[in-house]
């Protein structure tokens, strides 16, 4: 079950797929998480203008392919134009931004999947019905027990709970949104069944609460040795990281 909790059993989240060693939030960087075996595959998701759930993590286009301007404002047609490998290295020039359901279609039965809704940057008018079209395709696909949602957006936790109490969805903790409420109150209110926040604010505040509550909570992002190693220490329920493989070596080397 994706909310266990002793360190060996901490799970390696493979954050916008491998993507250390691949483009981030592409075929290729999933095909490596599969690869590397790690137990869950982070990617972020928006609607184009035509209304596709695509997977990619910034509202513009420039920083992470050769597109320019927002993706919001692109149908998939226009989109599938644009280079998201390149940028990385020459090796992976012709790789597209995938639609979710090109993901999910890859990883089905395969690995657990977080899907992170991202609506912050798009405007109200055409980020309506995200929800709706990532949860059919998930039921279409029948991967509804091996996927988790989340958001930093809490009016997207609410409608994904409304649509479908079953289904899992991870709070990301927000400071804004949050407004002074505590974990337990948060989990609470959005009636959530994680609560996922980075590094620093676990070690720095929510880690004793998250425990003592016995709350299951997944942290983002760590790629360096030490702080997989603290994090293991304080027993968290997964890690989010670039490098699955270094985050598994580590928890395997513990283990014996
Ligand atoms: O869900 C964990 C992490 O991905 C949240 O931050 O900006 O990488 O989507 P970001
Ligand atoms: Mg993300």
């Amino acid at each position: 079950d994706l909310f266990h909790h002793s360190y060996e059993e901490c799970i390696v989240i493979a954050h916008r797929g491998a993507s250390a060693y691949y483009p981030e939030n592409t075929l290729p960087a999933f095909k490596g998480a599969l690869e590397m075996e790690a137990a869950m595959i982070e990617l972020d998701v928006m609607l184009t203008s035509d209304g596709v759930p695509v997977v990619f993590h910034d509202a513009k286009l420039s920083i992470h392919s050769n597109g320019k301007g927002l993706l919001s404002y692109h149908t998939l047609e226009e989109l599938k134009a644009f280079d998201a490998g390149a940028w990385f290295s020459p090796q992976y020039a012709g790789t597209t931004i995938p639609t979710l359901q090109e993901v999910l279609e890859l990883v089905a039965g395969k690995i657990a999947l977080n899907i992170e809704i991202k609506t912050e940057a798009v405007s109200a008018e055409i980020s309506g019905g995200v929800e709706e079209k990532c949860l059919q395709l998930v039921h279409d696909l029948n991967m509804q027990h091996h996927v988790l949602f989340s958001s930093f957006d809490y009016r997207a936790l609410r409608h994904l709970k409304k649509l479908d109490s079953e289904i899992p969805v991870a709070l990301l903790y927000n400071r804004g949104q949050s407004n002074g409420r505590p974990p337990a109150q948060l989990m609470n209110d959005y009636q959530v069944d994680a609560f996922n926040c980075s590094y620093h604010e676990y070690m720095a505040k929510w880690g004793p609460e998250l425990h003592q509550l016995n709350i299951p909570h997944f942290v983002y992002t760590v790629d360096e040795t030490d702080q997989m190693q603290q994090l293991l220490d304080a027993d968290v329920s997964g890690i989010f990281t670039n490098r699955p493989d270094r985050l598994k070596a580590l928890i395997d080397q513990r283990r014996n």
